[in-house]
């Protein structure tokens, strides 16, 4: 066993519920295959040992004079300062704010920038809703060409600048897609912003769990000013996510939320609001997606990032070996890509995909847009003309065009991919018979097996509150 695969065995022994087993139809119980890590990530079992221990000891953050008050702040300020190293931000000249996640982080940003309406930001025709609706809430919006496989075209942000002198504002692009993920060449982007004066978001929810990554110092062109990313994809407990870019951004100009924390002193007719970052972390703080999300990426520092991916490399390039040689499997995007992938299965509706593999395999993936509609269509060949707005609002997913998303990640094996790959041929082979047990539910929002009693089978799981 080499260094990769020691690490990634080490990760998967440390997943909370590994072993879990879940319902199957004709069975009883099948080992969980859970190839949906782009949504969310399982915690890991050593950072929720520790937290059970920190449980002792929490109170109030900034507010106490106790002792498990100034235990539980130090904690907390702590974790700003191991989030930061962990990719390599400035610790004199950047601010981490703790957010909720990437969408929060990213909101907020849009928020404080100041952008007035006849600015631009430049996104990627790649972004999920969370880097492109904020900016279009707030500013003009100019897309960088995607090419027919869905990579990205960096030359065009180039022709972008020219076309608007000096009215990009800001450049937000994501480092890895949640629909193929691509890659983006974020430092060479970069570089390409810093040349017109202008700065760049990275959206990491999706590139951060995956590859070791450093924002570079200040001093460097291709340096990313603005980072975000969500500690629930990252294996993080407890809901924190990051924005993490220069103190100075933050220190001028109001807070999206404003109030307990935010500010140093308050009179009648004046407010002198708090440093970054307390001014952009209003209410009582989530010391423990704090300490959760710190202690995981400290956990993930020990077993390496470069291990992990690489191993994750490895257990991509098998996947899609495997999909590639399967019937009917149509795969969209190309490298340089993590371990997300999108495919459909013959004319199969990707909801039926997901419910078969959900209910007769005990798989856990994803389908259709994945937030990310404009991209999906743009790799399924479609435009504008072709979306009917009624099949959305009435939630038709199995007419509604998409695809079937896997995303590993390093604790996946070969061996779940066999699994999947053997449910897709079965799936594939007797696409009439599985079109006959299943129907699908306009209420449930998906697909489900004929004569499937729903709340036996959710009882099944016997986790209640
Ligand atoms: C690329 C990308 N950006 C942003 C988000 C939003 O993340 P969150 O839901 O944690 O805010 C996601 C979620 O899947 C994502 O994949």
């Amino acid at each position: 066993m080499n260094t990769r695969q020691t690490a990634a065995l080490q990760l998967r022994r440390d997943i909370k519920g590994i072993d879990r087993k879940v319902p199957v139809l004709n069975r009883r119980r099948s080992r969980y295959v859970y190839l949906d890590n782009a949504a969310s990530t399982p915690p890991l079992k050593p950072v929720l040992n520790q937290m059970d221990e920190f449980w002792n000891w929490y109170s109030g953050v900034h507010r106490g004079t106790g002792y498990k008050s100034l235990i539980s702040s130090r904690i907390y300020d702590e974790s700003h300062e191991i989030i930061a190293r962990f990719v390599g931000a400035d610790l004199e000249r950047d601010t981490v704010v703790l957010v909720k996640n990437t969408t929060e982080a990213i909101n907020k940003l849009s928020f404080r920038l100041q952008l007035q309406p006849q600015d631009i930001v430049a996104v990627t025709a790649m972004e999920h809703h969370s880097n492109e609706l904020p900016w279009r809430a707030r500013a003009q919006v100019r897309y960088i060409q995607v090419d027919k496989d869905g990579l990205l075209v960096p030359d065009h942000l180039e022709q972008l600048f020219r076309k608007y002198p000096s009215r990009i504002k800001l450049v937000a692009v994501c480092g890895a897609s949640n629909v193929t993920g691509h890659i983006n060449p974020v430092h060479r982007l970069a570089r390409i912003a810093h040349s017109h004066g202008c700065p760049i978001l990275v959206d990491g929810a999706q590139l951060i769990p995956h590859r070791r990554f450093d924002m570079k110092p200040h001093s460097h062109g291709d340096h990313i000013d603005f980072l975000a990313f969500s500690g629930h994809k990252v294996f993080a407990p407890f809901g924190a996510g990051v924005l993490i870019g220069p103190r100075s951004a933050f220190a001028s100009g109001v807070p999206d939320y404003q109030g307990g924390g935010t500010v140093k002193l308050v009179t009648s007719n004046r407010i002198w609001w708090a440093d970054p970052p307390d001014k952009d972390e209003a209410g009582v703080p989530n010391v423990g997606g704090a300490f959760g999300l710190a202690a995981t990426l400290k956990y993930l520092n020990r077993l390496g990032m470069d291990q992990l991916g690489g191993y994750e490399e490895e257990l991509t390039d098998y996947a899609l070996e495997k999909l590639r040689a399967t019937r009917g499997v149509k795969i969209y995007g190309e490298r340089p890509r993590v371990g997300v992938i999108s495919f459909n299965l013959s004319d199969l509706p990707h909801a039926l995909v997901g419910a078969v593999m959900c209910f007769e395999a005990g798989i856990g993936l994803r389908t259709a847009c994945f937030c990310a509609q404009r991209y999906v269509r743009h790799l399924l060949g479609l435009t504008e003309n072709d979306v009917d707005p009624a099949l959305y609002e009435s939630n038709r997913l199995d007419k509604i065009p998409g695809m079937v998303r896997i995303s590993l990640a390093p604790y996946n094996t070969r061996e779940e991919i066999d699994i999947l790959v053997k449910w897709l041929k079965i799936l594939n082979e007797n696409k009439y018979e599985f079109r006959r047990r299943y129907k699908f539910s306009p209420q449930f929002g998906g697909y489900w097996p004929v004569g499937l009693d729903e709340n036996a089978y959710f009882n099944l799981a016997g986790v209640s509150l």
